[in-house]
């Protein structure tokens, strides 16, 4: 099969896409008209979780199923949309028992269980704003988070909460409430999650959410600082809606598997607002990826649209045709990609291992919501991001030194910008507001992405124009692991770059230069991967550690990660003597 286009794959039997005509879409398509197909609340009022549950349960949808959870061992439970109403009611009246206000941050840190979607359910209804954590972070990533977020409250599960956060608490003074979603235990400051809510009315008034009041926290990974905490609003809900119908073809009644953890932006936007507010019916499954787990998911549950990430699928290709052999994907009628650049390879293996083709998406934290991609209803060039959304202006820019861009000719590499003014777009970074500012130029929001665009007005990614990297689909910054190795007494310096990998795309390797005294080896290689596992755990530390004597640097003392990345790579080290005057 040729790889520039994959045809687009239509059945008769299945009902027409959405998105029929892209551009026709485009032409027509105005964000107040998407508005206006949510419920809304009285006085101008929007709330996120109402539009995903309660809405439903309005419209005498309420006993479809909202939410099917696949245990690890096997067990199975659905909820309804009328049952996460009332369990989120439940859980937003005791968030304002303890005291929780309209903006206060609610945390959370599990796996992909109930409880968490109840969290974030609750918490938005509540007026607060829902914060996810990553359940394999290690102690020093989460204590990071909690205390720049100012978490008030904090839903965990016993054992991460012994591992990660008990030792934090004495550095947490904000933390007031930990509910612990397995346990018995109640005292002052520890609660059980279930006792908590049994003791609350599953009844509440409508919730009193304004449009621009903050709703999400998800923190994200930049070159430098800590990691900067991007706000979204109510009002994204618009965004999580509208391309959950576009982007990924959702309609009521389907059954829709996102894979992505909820510890993410993705596992929030399209693992769980933008299916409820499409009237899905959302595939959680809390086991870790396993081919034959997630084939038997696919076929067994009848899954209809899947959304799931290239490392996924390159284990997928990994394990060969032999376990999707005879797999009955009849119900499957959309497969989407984001989070890393999606090989050829991999669009290509899935029109011949699985009937059809992966469509990439594009976005990113900032963004709330998908911004590019390839459609149900278009033929696919493999390895380009698709097109813009309608509702959305993407450009390639080239950033001038006054602050300004330029837009280079057509094929011409830059960087990837998009118009403001859709509803998802980030409001702040948390207690930020220059490194808010640097990402504006005019009406145009920088993404930190390189790419193209080609004649026809598909975008090609590129790179990073930053030192962030992506590493099983998740976005490290150097600055949290590089910290941590600094702590150790025998390291000098340290550099992180992204090492290409076969299956996770990158993964973390640091450079590192030790204090005079202390001399390289295995041993002590060994013990500093291990420091750095303890503290940031397995998803964050680098897997990779070599010694080197003397890191390069810029005149001001900045480690250059690209001259790192090219010895790495093997690649010439450019014109050193430019380099070396970066500041
Ligand atoms: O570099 C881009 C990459 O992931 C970044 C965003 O990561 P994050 O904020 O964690 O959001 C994850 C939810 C999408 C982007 O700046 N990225 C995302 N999608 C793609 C991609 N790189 C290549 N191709 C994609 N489809």
């Amino acid at each position: 099969m040729p790889w520039n286009l994959i045809p687009k794959t239509l059945n008769a039997d299945q009902p027409a896409p959405h998105l029929a005509d892209y551009a026709a879409a485009r032409a027509t398509f105005s964000w107040a008209d998407a508005r206006a197909e949510l419920a809304g609340l009285p006085d101008g009022g929007l709330n996120i979780a109402f539009e995903a549950v309660d809405r439903w349960v309005a419209t005498g949808q309420g006993n479809s199923v909202a939410l099917r959870w696949l245990g690890k061992k096997g067990e199975r439970r659905d909820f309804s949309y009328a049952e996460l109403a009332r369990l989120s009611n439940q859980f937003a009246n005791s968030l304002e028992r303890l005291g929780i206000r309209p903006g206060d941050r609610v945390c959370v840190l599990a796996g992909r269980i109930p409880e968490l979607y109840i969290t974030a359910l609750g918490t938005l209804k509540a007026g607060a704003v829902f914060c996810p954590l990553f359940s394999a972070f290690g102690p020093e990533p989460v204590r990071v988070r909690l205390a720049n977020s100012r978490a008030r409250v904090l839903v965990t599960t016993s054992l991460l909460y012994q591992r990660k956060v008990q030792a934090l608490r004495p550095v947490l003074p904000d933390l007031a409430s930990v509910l612990l979603t397995d346990s018995d235990n109640d005292e002052p400051g520890l609660h059980a999650f279930h006792a908590l809510l049994d003791a609350e009315s599953d009844h509440r008034p409508l919730p009193c959410t304004q449009p621009e009041d903050w709703a999400l926290l998800h923190f994200t990974s930049g070159t430098t600082g800590a990691p900067k905490g991007a706000i979204h609003v109510h009002e994204a809900v618009v965004a999580h809606r509208w391309t959950g119908r576009m982007a990924l073809d959702l309609r009521p009644g389907d059954i829709y598997w996102c894979t992505a953890d909820p510890g993410w932006v993705t596992g929030v936007s399209y693992g769980i607002i933008a299916p409820l507010t499409n009237g899905a019916t959302l595939v959680v499954d809390e086991a870790e990826f396993d081919v034959r787990r997630w084939y038997a998911i696919l076929e067994q549950e009848r899954v209809n649209v899947w959304y799931t990430a290239p490392t996924a699928i390159r284990m997928l290709m990994k394990a060969g045709p032999e376990p999707a052999r005879g797999l009955d994907l009849r119900a499957l009628r959309f497969m989407a990609s984001v989070g890393e650049p999606l090989n050829p390879e991999g669009v290509v293996w899935a029109v011949e291992t699985l009937g059809q083709p992966f469509h990439d998406t594009w976005w990113q934290t900032e963004t709330g919501a998908i911004m590019i991609a390839n459609y149900r209803s278009q033929d696919i060039r493999p390895g380009s991001m698709g097109r813009p959304l309608p509702g959305i202006d993407a450009a390639i820019v080239q950033r001038r030194p006054d602050g300004s861009v330029d837009f280079p000719m057509p094929g011409e590499e830059g960087e990837l910008a998009l118009r403001v003014g859709w509803p998802s777009m980030f409001r702040a970074y948390l207690d930020d507001e220059p490194r808010y500012q640097q990402c504006f130029a005019g009406d145009w929001y920088l993404t930190g992405d390189l790419a193209t665009c080609d004649a026809d007005g598909y975008f090609w990614f590129v790179g990073r124009n930053d030192d962030v990297i992506k590493t099983a689909g998740h976005l490290i910054g150097p600055f949290e692991v590089e910290n941590v190795l600094l702590e150790h007494p025998a390291v000098a310096e340290v550099g992180m770059i992204g090492k290409p990998d076969e299956f996770a795309g990158q993964i973390v390797k640091v450079f590192v230069s030790l204090k005079p005294g202390y001399a390289p080896g295995d041993t002590l290689r060994k013990e500093l991967i291990g420091f750095a596992r303890t503290r940031l755990g397995p998803a964050v530390a680098p897997r990779e550690l070599e010694f080197i004597d003397d890191l390069p640097k810029t005149r001001s003392g900045k480690i250059m990660r690209r001259l790192l990345r090219a010895r790495e790579l093997g690649l010439p080290l450019g014109d050193l003597s430019t380099l070396e005057g970066e500041s």
